[in-house]
């Protein structure tokens, strides 16, 4: 069957305007607008419902306005780079369809909250950054080195699981309530990356970890609020990682 005006073939989507909204901001500044003052502009694509946020905004960037900033690198789910406050909640771009979002309404894109706005939608990510590294992110052992590999059961890798799945997006630090408003707070992405290796039995780092997060900076300034475990694309359950840490620091019991 071939396609009509009025009929589409089968198996064949059809094509549908729609509004992004989107609050931009440049550094530089503009004739119409001061270094770095936030303002909204209106574009209209071309695209389909299955078409994804970043489909729209690359049909912006590649046909409208190529000064139109923001990050995405694999386009797949996995690099996290394209987090974005997308109809006032944070998800990923790449992974959130038009069909999903009601495309008959504009749709607002906003940088994510909570991290100084460089252009666009791009944040400075480097606090973000600096709160994981102080959580110390890597494996921490004493004595020598093993002539093999670290043995770990199912069990024990099971007990971790759900934190490796972190891909360092921070849709979750930048959905929470206290890291907008509390300039301390490590956030909860800084408890996940912790969260994969307290409980690992191979590490011996724990309790330095421990240390660090039951600082004024750590786990007690969550308050179970849960944006964070909503807003995690992984699906990562971060609060019930967050209260395992805090039970952790209660108990002594890992
Ligand atoms: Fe992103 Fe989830 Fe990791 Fe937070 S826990 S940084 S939301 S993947
Ligand atoms: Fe914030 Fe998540 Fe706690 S949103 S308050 S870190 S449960
Ligand atoms: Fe890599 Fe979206 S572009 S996660």
């Amino acid at each position: 069957m071939t396609a009509t005006a009025e009929s589409p073939a089968v198996g064949e989507v059809q094509a549908m305007l729609v509004t992004l909204r989107i609050l931009r901001s440049k550094p530089e500044g503009s004739d119409d607008h001061a270094p770095g003052e936030q303002y909204w502009q209106e574009f209209q694509v071309e695209a389909h419902a299955t078409d994804r946020v970043l489909d729209a905004l690359h049909k912006i960037k590649w046909e409208q306005d190529g000064s139109l900033a923001f990050r995405r690198s694999c386009a797949h789910g996995v690099c996290g780079s394209d987090a974005m406050r997308i109809n006032a909640r944070n998800r990923l771009a790449c992974k959130t369809l038009l069909k999903d979002l009601n495309p008959a309404k504009p749709i607002i894109v906003e940088p994510i909250k909570g991290l100084p706005v460089e252009k666009d939608l791009i944040v400075d990510m480097e606090p973000f950054f600096a709160s994981y590294r102080e959580i110390m992110p890597f494996l921490m052992t004493t004595g020598n080195a093993p002539t093999r590999e670290r043995l770990q059961s199912p069990e024990e890798r099971a007990r971790f699981d759900d934190t490796t799945k972190c891909i360092m997006c921070a849709a979750c630090t930048t959905s929470c309530p206290v890291f907008w408003t509390d300039g301390q707070y490590f956030g909860p992405q800084a408890i996940v990356g912790a969260h994969r290796f307290i409980f690992d039995s191979r590490d011996e780092g724990q309790w330095d970890r421990l240390e660090v997060l039951n600082d004024k900076a750590g786990v007690w300034k969550c308050r179970t609020a849960f944006n964070c475990t909503e807003a995690c694309p992984r699906g990562i359950e971060v609060t019930k990682a967050i209260s395992e840490v805090k039970k952790a620091l209660t108990t002594g019991a890992i």
